[in-house]
């Protein structure tokens, strides 16, 4: 036997082992699909699956190399480590003050309008050197891994200048190669306006178009482009504009859509095949419509109408049972949806969207691969599949969503290494 097809971790005694082997994406009913199998294990050859099934038929089909690390799970849950499918990581300024504020009474939209939001963020971020950034991403990082994310995508649009986009991007880039989550890296220059073009809209739109994106195809820094498309900040024209030419230049596109008020952004991101369309509070009948018809994902994001205080959630059982791809993610970010708690994230969309553990749960592993244009390639614990897995200290998976806002990952292992023990 070679040894690269000897076990190098082995985690055994799984009570609940949720593998989501099965199709890709997943629609409708497909979403309660878990591919459970209990009193199980998984084996791991270096960064790959080895083999996934019950205790005996593991440890016959994967032996074990001389220096594998063996865990014992104890009945415990595994689940495919988690992907959050739409962060903002980089930054380092947070912004409590107009959190109270909205909690006294100010809407976010108010706030934005008045030179805070994403603006105050794009103020801070240009004057803020490069090694502070990456401290503070990395401990955006570090929580996100502790609570049982291994793979997120991490947009820039903090920056609004081409130098500070690039900045930022650059941070992606680097924290990928040196943290052990994977980040996917998403351009966001059309995220606002920044102050210097308020009375010259078109022309920042001329900028992102003809210098920005160019400057971040030339460096290879993104794989994704995407837009806040919404009243007041990037109209559906200017949208369109926008990501057909990323399109042209070979990015793969994303759009905020709908989030406070319905534009026709979601109709807009499926007719440019856009890979997904987030938010959709707001979505409209023919947008959901055009989304169940297309290839492009739904990513709801219900940590942000909780910390914006809103009243509607997205509208996520009519979207499953119109047969749209639905994702979920934490919009990590310091203005909307300050959290990096990926399961935090599960409890809302059950309490407030009324998801089964098992539809949230496929909306964090299998469906959200397919956010980041990774379906089939992460998300699921099948042979030859990266060793991404998470331990849970539950004895039953309904326990996610239920036991709220305590973070309950114990062990989270990426490629084949444990990289967080809580
Ligand atoms: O996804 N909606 C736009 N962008 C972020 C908020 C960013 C911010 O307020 O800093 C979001 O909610
Ligand atoms: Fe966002």
């Amino acid at each position: 036997m070679p040894p690269e097809r000897r076990a190098t971790l082995l985690v055994k005694n799984i009570g609940q082992l949720i593998t989501m082997a099965g199709p890709v994406p997943r629609r409708g009913d497909q979403m309660k699909e878990l591919g459970l199998i209990v009193d199980s294990g998984v084996a791991v050859a270096g960064e790959e699956i080895l083999a996934v099934g019950e205790s005996d038929e593991v440890e016959g089909r994967a032996p074990l190399s001389e220096s594998c690390t063996v865990i014992d799970a104890a009945g415990a849950v595994v689940t495919p480590g988690l992907i959050d499918p739409h962060t903002h990581p980089v930054f380092s300024m947070t912004r409590e003050k107009e959190f109270e504020m909205r909690t006294q009474g100010k809407s976010y939209m108010e706030i934005a309008q008045s030179g805070g939001g994403i603006r105050s963020s794009v103020r801070d971020l240009r004057t803020t050197s490069p090694s502070v950034l990456r401290t503070e991403t990395g401990k955006h990082l570090d929580r996100l891994l502790r609570h049982g994310v291994t793979t997120i995508e991490a947009k820039s649009g903090y920056g609004l200048s081409t130098e500070s986009e690039i900045k930022q991007l650059e941070i992606i880039r680097e924290m990928n190669r040196s943290h052990p989550l994977d980040l996917v890296p998403t351009f966001l220059g059309a995220h606002e306006v920044p102050d210097e073009y308020c009375d010259r809209r078109e022309d920042y739109v001329d900028l992102v178009v003809n210098e920005m994106i160019p400057a971040v195809i030339r460096e290879d820094l993104a794989e994704f482009s995407d837009i806040f498309c919404e009243e007041g900040v990037f109209d559906i024209e200017q949208s369109r504009r926008i990501q057909q030419a990323a399109a042209r230049a070979g990015l793969k596109l994303k759009f905020h859509a709908d989030e406070l008020k319905s534009t026709g952004g979601a109709e807009l991101a499926a007719s440019l095949n856009a890979v997904s369309a987030d938010h959709l509070v707001h979505i409209s009948d023919s947008g959901i419509n055009a989304l169940a018809r297309s290839g492009t994902v739904a990513v709801l994001l219900p940590g942000t109408t909780f910390s914006l205080g809103g009243k509607q959630y997205a509208p996520a059982r009519k979207l499953i049972e119109s047969g749209v791809v639905v994702a979920l993610s934490t919009d990590c970010n310091p203005g909307s949806s300050f959290t990096e708690s990926l399961p935090f994230i599960l409890s809302l969309a059950a309490v407030q969207m009324k998801l089964t553990a098992a539809e949230a749960l496929t909306a964090v592993t299998v469906n959200a691969a397919c956010a980041i244009d990774r379906g089939g390639t992460i998300g699921q614990l099948v042979e030859g599949l990266p060793g991404d897995l998470v331990i849970w200290d539950m004895a039953d998976y309904r326990e996610l969503p239920y036991h709220y806002a305590v973070n309950l990952a114990l062990t989270v292992i990426k490629r084949g290494k444990v990289v967080a023990n809580n």
